[in-house]
């Protein structure tokens, strides 16, 4: 469909209307928390304004603080009017929705009165059985809510076709390899695999949706897409964002859990994968995996040619000063842990054997911006090196993933006038001027997961690859003996380590502060 030079852009998803919505009860446990305030309510409510719930649904907040189902009414009229994106005037029956159960998380016999309480609804309301659990809770708290739920009955499916009963948790999914494995053995204690939605927001972001789309929806990328004709590939996430009140979570994490173990790689996969036989959970999940399995395996001894760590010092954002990391409130001041990671990994298969894929992504730097950058390889001859002398940049491809959200090719092009002269220009494709839906990430992943669509999250296999990699990563630089020398302090407000810098300009890539 032509639009104004523009295509039309699928939203990625199945738009709301298009397919009907099981009747389920939400379980939001952490309902008193940020995430519930901040993402999960708000998101909610503007489903429903579009159109994007069943007829019949009950959300049900659990958490350990005793409310009354008034009490959390209010608090998430509050949450929603604050941080939500949509008008109040259908709030009333939205929130005649709304129930309240105030629970201990570790006490099974709290469980069994929730599961009588979930009966209760569901008979009432008719709800056939379907059951949404959402763990909003920190990371300690998943396992022991799972063995609960299923220890009350809760996660169990009935065999004809409804009374589902699924599970949506958020990362971490584990501190490495191990902790990963034995968290999962926990969930499936409760759950099946399928049952399970480990959520990766960045899944849900139209423009990482737009990765496959673009790759396999047109003819003319597909076969240039490999190692005859690609140089390397960049992958950033850079943030001008601290580590805000998350502290304590993120001097255990750094960077490589935060960021790489999961938005990168699944940047990367998406990049990178064979074209899955549909566009649908499982065959994209098993595409993906065998890009994980194809992950080489990381010079480990050698890591400061490959991976540069680095954590921001004072400086300036927007001309205004801001404090280092080791100043922020509840960080160590001798804290080594890294805020930017910029590494450079290999992918051992016919079609990537000797491209460079580097991987970025930092806090605190010159500006926001996440994307994909493909730099071709330059022309094997150039006929014009009589009049031009210097040679000519090899034509890059960039997906914006945000803040812009434009898909750019870079190419050479005659400059108008007398005298031979080449220029660099740029086609761009601004992702905005289509019409998608406007569902926010949250609002999509909510919505694959009340249609059982696995598309946009993490399955276990892909999780335990990516953990085997990165892991003898994380032990290395952890245990190293020169930990401090190699953790490069770099102001805040700046592009990060220069050494990243250099690493990044040999994969072609765009630093961070080059505007
Ligand atoms: C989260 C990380 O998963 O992603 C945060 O824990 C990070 O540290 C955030 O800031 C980035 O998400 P986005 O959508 O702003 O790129």
């Amino acid at each position: 469909m032509e639009k104004s030079g523009n295509i039309q852009m699928p939203s990625g998803l199945t738009p709301p209307l298009d397919r009907e919505l099981d009747p389920f009860i939400l379980t939001v446990f952490g309902a008193s928390g940020d995430l519930t305030a901040k993402k999960l309510m708000p998101a909610l409510y503007h489903l429903y304004l579009q159109e994007g719930m069943p007829k019949d649904f009950i959300i049900l907040g659990c958490s350990r603080t005793p409310l009354s189902r008034e009490s959390f009414l209010y608090q998430m009229h509050e949450a929603v009017r604050l941080h939500g994106r949509a008008d109040m005037y259908r709030w009333t029956d939205f929130a005649s929705r709304l129930y309240y159960f105030g629970l201990h998380y570790d006490d099974l016999g709290n469980f069994r009165d929730l599961a009588q309480f979930l009966r209760d609804l569901d008979q009432r309301h008719r709800m056939q059985g379907n059951r949404l659990f959402y763990l909003a809770v920190p990371a300690p708290l998943v396992p022991v809510i799972a063995a609960n739920l299923g220890g009350s009955g809760l996660s169990r499916e009935f065999e004809e076709g409804t009374g589902w009963a699924r599970l949506l948790v958020e990362k971490p999914f584990g501190h490495d390899l191990e902790s990963a494995r034995e968290l999962n053995r926990l969930l499936l204690g409760s759950f099946k695999e399928n049952q399970i939605f480990r959520l990766d927001h960045y899944l849900a972001k139209e423009t990482v949706q737009n990765i496959l789309m673009f790759r396999f929806a047109n003819a003319i990328f597909e076969p240039i897409w490999n190692r005859q004709y690609i140089e390397a590939v960049t992958i950033t996430a850079a943030e001008t964002i601290g580590i805000e009140k998350r502290a304590g979570y993120y001097e255990q994490a750094g960077v490589l859990r935060d960021m790489f173990q999961n938005h990168l790689m699944q940047l990367l996969a998406l990049s990178a994968l064979e074209p899955p036989a549909l566009f649908q959970g499982t065959q994209v999940q098993d595409e993906k995996t065998k890009v994980f399995r194809s992950l080489q395996p990381f010079p480990v001894d050698e890591w400061p040619g490959s991976l540069v760590l680095g954590q921001y010092g004072p400086g300036l954002m927007d001309g205004e000063p801001v404090r280092g990391y080791r100043e922020e409130p509840g960080v160590a001041p001798d804290s080594l842990t890294p805020t930017f990671g910029a590494l450079r990994i290999f992918l051992d298969n016919w079609r990537w054997q000797g491209v460079p894929f580097t991987l970025v992504s930092g806090k605190r730097l010159a500006e926001k911006r996440t994307e994909i950058v493909v730099r071709f390889k330059s022309i094997p001859y150039s006929m014009f090196r009589e009049v031009i002398r210097e040679p000519l940049p090899a034509n890059r491809l960039t997906l914006g993933i945000q803040p812009e959200e434009i898909v750019t090719l870079q190419f050479q092009a005659k400059k108008p006038g007398p005298v031979p002269e080449l220029q660099s220009v740029t086609m761009v494709f601004d992702y905005r001027a289509g019409s998608g839906a406007p569902l926010d990430a949250y609002e999509k992943v909510l919505l694959a997961c009340l249609q059982g669509d696995h598309l946009l999250f993490w399955r276990q296999d892909g999780l335990e690859l990516c953990w085997a990699f990165l892991t003898p990563i994380l032990k290395a630089c952890e245990t190293c003996t020169f930990r401090s020398e190699r953790l490069q302090i770099y102001p805040a407000g700046s592009g990060g380590p220069e050494a990243a810098g250099r690493l990044g300009a040999e994969s072609g890539g765009r630093r961070i502060d080059d505007r």
